[in-house]
């Protein structure tokens, strides 16, 4: 995997299932859309994340194949890569097929939609990542990247 040329977008230190999926990508995309934008990996990891990995990171890794800016219309037009997460979140209507609510919620951020959508019971629709679900770090790292990024 290193002999690919593509692994000088490699922006982050992560794992090797992270970093073959940003590998995956970045072959796919070429670098394209910021994917290599070194600020956008730079924020202090949480200590609820598992080594390596941040919030963006693992929406790279997880949510990107049908919700970046060029795939998002795959996953009900939600942009998990464009610029401002998370803090756009909470400005962002979900779907009607789910409630037509801030995808994240001000009110009380630890019972938003996206966290919801990330467990067995989302309410609507399906567990995200469909026919999967991300493992405990990964979704302690989100849980606390969303809350603490509320505006
Ligand atoms: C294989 C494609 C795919 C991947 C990968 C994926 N999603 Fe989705 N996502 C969808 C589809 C399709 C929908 C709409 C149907 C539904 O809600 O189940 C959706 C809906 C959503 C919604 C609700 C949006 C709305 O306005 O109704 C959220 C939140 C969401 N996804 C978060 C995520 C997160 C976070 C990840 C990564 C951990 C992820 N998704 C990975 C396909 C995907």
């Amino acid at each position: 995997m290193f002999a690919n040329p593509s692994a000088a977008c490699r922006p982050y230190r992560a794992p090797l299932a992270t970093l073959f999926a940003a590998a995956l990508l970045a072959t796919s995309a070429g670098c394209a859309g910021g994917l290599d934008d070194p600020d956008r990996f730079t924020e202090t990891p949480s200590a609820s994340c598992a080594p390596g990995t941040t919030g963006p990171s693992i929406l790279q890794a997880q949510c990107f194949g049908c919700h970046s800016t060029d795939s998002k219309e795959i996953g009900a037009g939600l942009d998990l890569q464009a610029a401002g997460l998370p803090g756009r979140l909470y400005t962002t209507t979900s779907s009607s097929a789910c409630g037509s609510v801030p995808v994240a919620d001000s009110a009380n951020p630890a019972n938003s939609l996206f966290l919801k959508k990330l467990t067995a019971s989302p309410g609507c629709g399906t567990q995200m990542p469909p026919g999967g679900s991300l493992s405990a770090a990964d979704t302690a790292c989100l849980t606390d990247w969303l809350t603490k990024g509320k505006p």
